[in-house]
């Protein structure tokens, strides 16, 4: 496994792989890595000739009351996690590498990025629409892996690249979780460890919502009434949305008659924790 910085060798060494006949697969991260990540990481592993991964924690995509300083980072267990899982490149890029003095572009994915999580961040989707195009534009891949842990991330990534007819596929890879349960995120480092025990109360309220609309419930608002039950036992916890959409618009449904998601954010003590379930009623 090749570490670069800068951003002329990531070139040169995707260039040549390029050459050589490679197909590119790309996996963006903020590092702080874990199975989830690695599971992406796999994936291109297994579907292309040269996987790339990239670790930079995004400053544009965080509130200015959020963790940015705060956000855990493990350089060396990333590192070597990467080579385990068969990386050959990882990227760590410099912030003034990616944001030079008068950076003053912005990339807006209108509608899908204003709602749920968009709307408790201001900002949030803005920030990481312009850095992934900007690392797509860096690498240049035939294809990028994204998880459906962050569902409204990967959509508005998928439609960017859609709209602006990007030469990649966006490859949308299933939710890794721990064996209680709990989707498996750099940010539940923050948990204390009855916060952590207790937290998995939200995957078990989604898997009961889609147990419930398998057998026969189509009511948003009971399946919602139902999770803000389960979710309200996690001490110290405070529900940000739990909000039942269509899979591909994420349009608010009220009744569950076609392809859905149930997705979810809350606080707990110190973290902001979101899920979600697909449902096919
Ligand atoms: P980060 O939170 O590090 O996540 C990197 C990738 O790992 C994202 O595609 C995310 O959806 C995926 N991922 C995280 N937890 C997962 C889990 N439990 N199961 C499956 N996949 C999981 O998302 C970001 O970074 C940033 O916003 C980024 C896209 C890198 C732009 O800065």
């Amino acid at each position: 496994m090749k570490t670069v910085s800068r951003i002329d060798l990531l070139r040169k060494s995707i260039g040549q792989a390029r050459s050589a006949g490679k197909s590119i697969g790309f996996v963006p991260t903020m590092g702080f890595l874990h199975d989830g990540h690695y599971s992406l990481i796999d994936r291109a592993r297994r579907d292309n000739g040269l996987v790339v991964v990239s670790i930079f924690v995004n400053p544009m995509q965080f509130g200015p009351s959020e963790d940015l300083a705060a956000y855990p980072r493990n350089l060396p267990g990333d590192s070597s996690g990467c080579m385990k899982h068969g990386t050959d490149l990882l990227f760590l890029p410099q912030e003034d590498a990616v944001y030079p003095k008068g950076f003053s572009t912005s990339v807006e994915v209108s509608g899908i990025s204003e709602t749920l999580c968009g709307k408790s961040r201001p900002g949030h989707f803005r920030g990481v629409a312009t850095v992934v195009l900007k690392l797509f534009n860096l690498v240049q891949p035939d294809r990028a892996y994204f998880g459906l842990k962050d569902f409204q991330q990967f959509l508005v990534i998928s439609r960017m690249v859609r709209d602006l007819d990007l030469n990649l596929e966006v490859i949308g890879c299933p939710t890794v979780r721990e064996p209680d349960g709990l989707a498996r995120s750099s940010r539940n480092v923050y948990l204390t460890p009855e916060q952590r025990r207790e937290s998995c109360r939200i995957s078990k309220a989604l898997f009961q919502a889609r147990d419930d609309v398998k057998k026969g419930e189509a009511q948003a608002i009971n399946i919602k009434a139902m999770i803000e039950k389960h979710i309200t036992l996690i001490p110290d916890s405070r529900i940000d949305y739990i909000s039942i959409c269509d899979a591909d618009s994420l349009e608010e449904l009220e009744k569950i008659d076609r392809r859905a998601v149930v997705l979810v954010a809350c606080h707990v003590g110190k973290a902001r924790l979101i899920d979600n379930i697909l449902l096919n009623p």
